[in-house]
């Protein structure tokens, strides 16, 4: 299948270019023009940021802000599926969907194409047998996201990157390390907590897993899922992994509340870098994270939709990097998120 990439906003402007351009087209050509959103929730940080931005840049487009339509799923597809058959009902013009469940995508793609309506899923990933249907059938079809694999692998290279010597503090040769994982039907959680270790691995380390938990993408679960680990097997973790960064502030609060120091006695590592965890990574509360440069794909969704509008079309799969966050470059790239 054919694949798109587009750039990072950290990407762009090192290269001092601008986002992906948009067939030429009068500003107020799309002001009549529906869109029809729906989020997975609107109680998750990192999709807060994305809607935002996506909103955002839909309006600078062109669109009225009265023609685009934002649902929030309440993490129940029940809810979004009604919701997307009102759009649909609704006649919208194209659909931006981040799915409750990507598992029922083939549903969604089914009810979108019959009623002939051209759509961008977002975020969470369906199957590779479902984005398969829509290049054989030549569907106006298409995800925008970022693969996971390569954050996980990021977050794990930030580790190898410390050195055994580092991050041994108990001398027994292992990284003994706690894995606090996103929702796991979501491939960005299964991918982050097989990749973050995987680097690991395959840098020639042994790991030692302490505790594994689901804490749902959710700053309150990465904080009562660290306090549990910390309290019980307290002295042995040297590593926290978390699937994103929200789960990472719940777990430095743990950290802290413990007594523990983050970058001395123990390593804490998230993905987004959101503006709380980046200001940690500076100040050396957290190691470090992952950048999941939410205004490039919230953009790149925008465009998506436009170039279906504007019959112009896109690949069936667009795709944006990830970059790892550190204390070089987490003032950079906080200036970007800020400015
Ligand atoms: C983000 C998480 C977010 C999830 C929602 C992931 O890509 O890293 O913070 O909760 O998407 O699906």
């Amino acid at each position: 299948m054919k694949r798109k990439v587009i750039s990072t906003i950290l990407a762009a402007v090192m290269a001092a270019t601008t986002f992906m351009a948009v067939p030429a087209m009068a500003e107020n050509d799309f002001a009549d023009k529906k869109v029809g959103i729906c989020m997975y929730t609107f109680a998750d940080n990192f999709m807060t940021l994305y809607r935002t931005e996506l909103e955002r840049y839909l309006v600078e487009k062109g669109f009225d802000k009265a023609n685009i339509q934002i649902l929030d799923g309440n993490n129940d597809q029940a809810t979004q599926s009604g919701q997307i058959n009102n759009l649909i009902s609704d006649k919208v013009d194209v659909l931006i969907i981040n799915m409750v469940t990507p598992l029922t995508a083939e549903d969604v793609t089914d009810r979108a194409v019959e009623a002939g309506i051209p759509l961008v899923y977002i975020n969470r990933e369906p199957s590779e047998e479902e984005e398969a249907r829509w290049a054989e059938n030549n569907w106006d079809v298409t995800y925008v996201g970022a693969d996971a694999r390569q954050s996980g692998t990021m977050q794990g290279e930030i580790i190898v990157d410390l050195g055994l010597d580092t991050v041994d503090l108990n001398g027994n040769g292992k990284v003994d390390y706690v894995m606090i994982e996103g929702d796991p039907e979501n491939v960005d959680a299964q991918f982050r907590t097989e990749f973050s270790i995987k680097a690991l691995t395959d840098a020639g380390l042994e790991v030692n897993a302490i505790m594994d938990e689901i804490g749902m993408w959710d700053q309150t679960n990465g904080y009562s899922i660290a306090n549990q680990a910390l309290a019980s097997n307290g002295a042995d973790i040297e590593v926290i992994f978390c699937n994103n960064d929200a789960m990472a502030l719940g777990a430095l609060e743990a950290i802290e509340g413990a007594g523990r120091k983050v970058g001395e006695d123990i390593f804490l590592v998230g993905v987004d870098a959101l503006v709380e965890a980046l200001n940690d990574v500076i100040e050396g509360r957290m190691t470090g994270t992952v950048f999941n440069d939410h205004i490039a794909q919230a953009q790149g969704a925008a465009d998506a939709a436009i170039n279906y509008i504007t019959g112009a079309g896109n690949e069936h799969y667009i795709g944006c990097d990830y970059v790892k966050a550190t204390a070089e470059n987490a003032a950079d790239i906080l200036a970007l998120l800020t400015e």
